[in-house]
């Protein structure tokens, strides 16, 4: 099993917990703190795409998501 774990957040982010690398387009690395999980935006409003900076929670995003 990975080292990696994806959350898929109610109405929320995909929250990405472990080590991972992060490039954009041009393939140039994002910085991520060391040791912190990262959220990756879904609702599509965030200012600081890919990442989620809570704007979800204004917007009346809905995103339930169960696994089966
Ligand atoms: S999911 Fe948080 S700002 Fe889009």
């Amino acid at each position: 099993m990975a080292d990696v774990k994806v959350e898929i957040r109610g109405n929320g982010p995909l929250r990405v917990i472990g080590e991972i690398e992060i490039v954009d387009q041009s393939g140039n690395n994002y910085t991520i703190p060391e040791g912190q999980w990262v959220s990756f935006c879904r609702c599509g409003q965030s200012d600081n795409k890919p990442f989620c900076d809570g704007t979800h929670r204004d917007c009346g995003f809905e995103g339930v998501s169960e696994a089966k």
